[in-house]
């Protein structure tokens, strides 16, 4: 059988799931876990299925044209997605992200010609910020093809068609539990509802910031968990319009030094080297595993990226 790819996009999804018997033998847990290791897409992230569902949409819908500029709003890994499909595909890639994500994912974009404009994290803390920075990307970027990660329905859609049923098919139907974070919140909503459908009872969990631990005034720079958002206090109008708030059964905070702790833990014990977010989730997953009532059940927990992206990252470097 022959075994040459024709393009990048060719490698994205069918991410394996690993159990952590390590993890779970030095944290007494009742509950297996494991972890669906999205850092194996080939730009590093679970972002991969996404940003290439959106570049086929747009194909699709023959908005894109060859040398076309793509762009988007985003933490940094959907923009190093895109950077990665457009060089393979032949578009140009705009991105817009906040100051102060891992100064890492900066260098991955400008590595893949991405162009940047850095927006200061204060103006993350307006709540239109959703609303005035889509519409400003839209002012400033006319001919643009705006792929619009936080409310494209092609986002929560490819979760939907490739990671749900790939953990569905992976356990052999045997999930009780499924755990992510909220960006856009394309991931649990997309995993979330294949899940339910397949059985109503899979528990849906997510990872959030604690409030205390949100940028302020005061302390507007606090270390941050890249690509994950605080929901519980959010009104409707201030998620992303890909997030299904309703779907999700429980929420779980964490401060982000706890998120980067257990990512930590999870390199020394099973040699996973994930992010911060997938720490945070993480987190959350054993939060579960550790309950009486969870003992004997499979929690699956998605990790988003790598922790190689956030080796100089404020967040990593306060937890170690
Ligand atoms: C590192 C990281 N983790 C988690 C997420 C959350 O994924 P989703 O946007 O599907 O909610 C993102 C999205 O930006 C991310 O960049």
């Amino acid at each position: 059988m022959a075994r040459i790819h024709n393009s990048l996009t060719d490698l994205i999804g069918d991410t394996p799931l690993v159990e952590l018997h390590n993890y779970r033998r030095n944290h007494g847990l009742g509950a297996r876990i494991l972890v669906k290791i999205e850092y194996l897409n080939p730009a590093g992230s679970v972002k991969d299925r996404l940003a290439w569902a959106l570049v086929q949409d747009a194909e699709e819908r023959g908005l894109l044209t060859p040398g076309a500029t793509l762009v988007d709003v985003t933490s940094g890994n959907t923009g190093i997605a895109l950077a990665a499909i457009g060089a393979a595909r032949g578009y140009r890639v705009k991105i817009y992200a906040s100051d102060n994500i891992s100064p890492d994912k900066f260098r991955l974009l400008e590595h893949y010609g991405a162009e940047v404009v850095k927006v200061d994290n204060a103006f993350f803390l307006d709540p239109e910020a959703l609303e005035k920075i889509t519409a400003r990307i839209r002012e400033e970027n006319p001919d643009a093809v705006f792929t619009d990660q936080l409310a494209n329905p092609a986002n929560p859609e490819v979760h939907y068609r490739t990671t749900g049923p790939e953990i569905w098919e992976a356990t052999g139907g045997v999930v009780d539990a499924f755990v992510a974070g909220v960006g856009t919140g394309g991931t649990i909503s997309g995993v979330g509802r294949y899940l339910k459908e397949r059985n109503p009872s899979v528990h849906l969990a997510i990872a959030e910031p604690a409030f205390a631990s949100l940028p302020s005034e005061d302390n507007p720079h606090p270390p941050e968990i890249d690509g994950v958002h605080h929901v519980t206090e959010a009104l409707p109008e201030q998620l992303p319009a890909n997030f299904a708030r309703d779907i999700v059964d429980e929420i779980v905070p964490l401060d982000p030094v706890e998120a980067a702790a257990t990512a930590r833990q999870l390199a020394r014990e099973e040699g996973i080297l994930a992010g911060t977010s997938a720490g945070a989730i993480l987190f959350a997953a054993t939060e579960l595993a550790r309950r009486p009532d969870f003992a004997g059940k499979t929690i699956v927990a998605l990790l988003p990226d790598s922790g190689e992206r956030y080796l100089n990252a404020s967040t990593f470097r306060a937890a170690s």
